[in-house]
């Protein structure tokens, strides 16, 4: 009888041939259960989605009550639905007001589509300015915003008419015309290991936007909802993107992202052509409740207002002759190690013993720290013990 994991490789699509295959019983809290009923620091969060831990009370409820209201009854726009509407005055009245309305999507990569057809809509230019060694998703066009060129070959042809800047360059920033729609940029890029902006180099990236007539989008699907110790990194750093994606910890563990921005803004997705970008599960209810409770309990637990200070302590903590740096901002934390050959033995090290960290897409000397923004001082102190114990083994066994 083949068990689980031999069935899951059988059956369902892999994305690599190296898959951690984890066989997840139970999530609670900061921790992850396997199947043998050992427990796992989740320092991921599934990839900055479950800021609030697993199993938060309010969340369930939430989604309990929904699913006895209603799920999906028709595509996103057409119907009113409370959820919606509920989570969008909700989020909306936490910001600038600026930003007026939520356009819904069901993913991070969908956010970026249709902030890539809003930007040539609105503006009829046809030119999208990406930063080096950014990841903003895996459809076409978000893709297309990648800037490595040998791992995109395969899927030729992408989107035309998209050029890249360095991040935190000022002088790329010349590339930026009247010819360019947008520029599409991160707050932080998590997935190059947590590369920070340099003092004033956002608000540039915004005067030069403004100076063109460039749409100045702000991909926060990973930065966003508290994650760098702001409801959103824009907001630090005194920032008036005019669309700003967010995904990710949006919908409470639940699928759901969006677009933010002006009613005038996002109004060029309705018309001329009407239905500019439609989605079928856009703002799914049970999505929406999971949300709306989940932004509800960090405003009302103050979460995001702990964030710097467990960001300095897991610093604080990491000291270690193999650690580098620590790249930060707030919880999403990038472990640089004094050599490449550490990083994989430091991350299965820490996974037997009971910690699960994570890689990064584009940096192969750092490992992911993304906890749960609710994780305790305590849980903070055990989890990093574990991780030291990872570093002395590495070091010891193959420096
Ligand atoms: C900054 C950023 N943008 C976009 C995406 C794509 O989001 P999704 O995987 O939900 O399509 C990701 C996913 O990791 C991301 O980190």
């Amino acid at each position: 009888m083949p068990n689980l994991r031999q069935l899951y490789l059988q059956y369902v699509g892999q994305t690599s041939d190296f898959s951690l295959a984890f066989e997840v019983a139970k999530a609670s809290g900061v921790y992850l259960y396997d199947t043998n009923r050992k427990k796992y620091f989740d320092l991921n969060s599934g990839i900055s989605v479950s800021s609030l831990g697993h199993g938060n009370p309010q969340i369930k409820k939430a989604i309990h009550d929904q699913l006895d209201r209603h799920l999906h009854t028709m595509v996103y726009g057409e119907h009113v639905q409370q959820t919606q509407v509920k989570f969008a005055e909700l989020l909306t009245s936490q910001l600038p007001e600026h930003y007026e309305s939520l356009y819904y999507l069901l993913t991070g990569s969908e956010a970026i589509e249709a902030a890539m057809k809003l930007a040539k809509k609105r503006t009829n230019r046809r030119q999208i300015i990406a930063a080096k060694h950014a990841y903003h998703g895996s459809t076409q066009g978000a893709e297309s915003l990648r800037s490595d060129e040998a791992y995109k070959q395969a899927f030729y042809p992408l989107l035309p008419a998209i050029d890249w800047i360095s991040f935190n360059e000022e002088k790329d920033l010349a590339l930026i015309t009247e010819e360019t729609a947008a520029v599409i940029i991160e707050p932080t890029q998590a997935e190059s290991g947590v590369n920070c902006a340099k003092e004033g180099y956002l608000k540039a990236v915004q005067l030069r936007c403004e100076e063109t007539g460039t749409l100045f989008i702000l991909d926060e699907i990973q930065t966003g909802f508290g994650r760098t110790g702001h409801l959103f990194a824009f907001q630090k750093y005194g920032l008036k993107p005019d669309v700003i994606c967010i995904g990710k910890a949006m919908g409470g563990g639940l699928p759901l992202a969006g677009l933010i921005a002006s009613k005038d803004c996002l109004s060029s997705l309705m018309k001329e052509p009407a239905l500019g970008h439609i989605t079928t599960f856009g703002g799914h209810p049970l999505s929406c409740a999971a949300a709306h409770a989940s932004l509800q309990f960090m405003l009302d637990a103050k979460v995001i207002e702990s964030v710097i200070d467990k960001s300095d302590a897991f610093a604080e903590l990491l000291r270690h002759e193999i650690v580098k740096e620590v790249r930060r901002d707030g919880l999403l934390m990038a472990v640089e190690l004094t050599k490449r050959k550490y990083l994989k033995h430091v991350v299965s090290k820490a996974h037997e013993l009971g910690a699960i960290i994570d890689y990064f897409l584009f940096n192969d000397r750092s490992f992911r720290l993304a906890p749960p923004l609710v994780i305790s001082e305590d849980e903070i102190k055990k989890a990093c013990h574990i991780l030291q114990q990872a570093f002395d083994y590495s070091f010891r066994k193959y420096n």
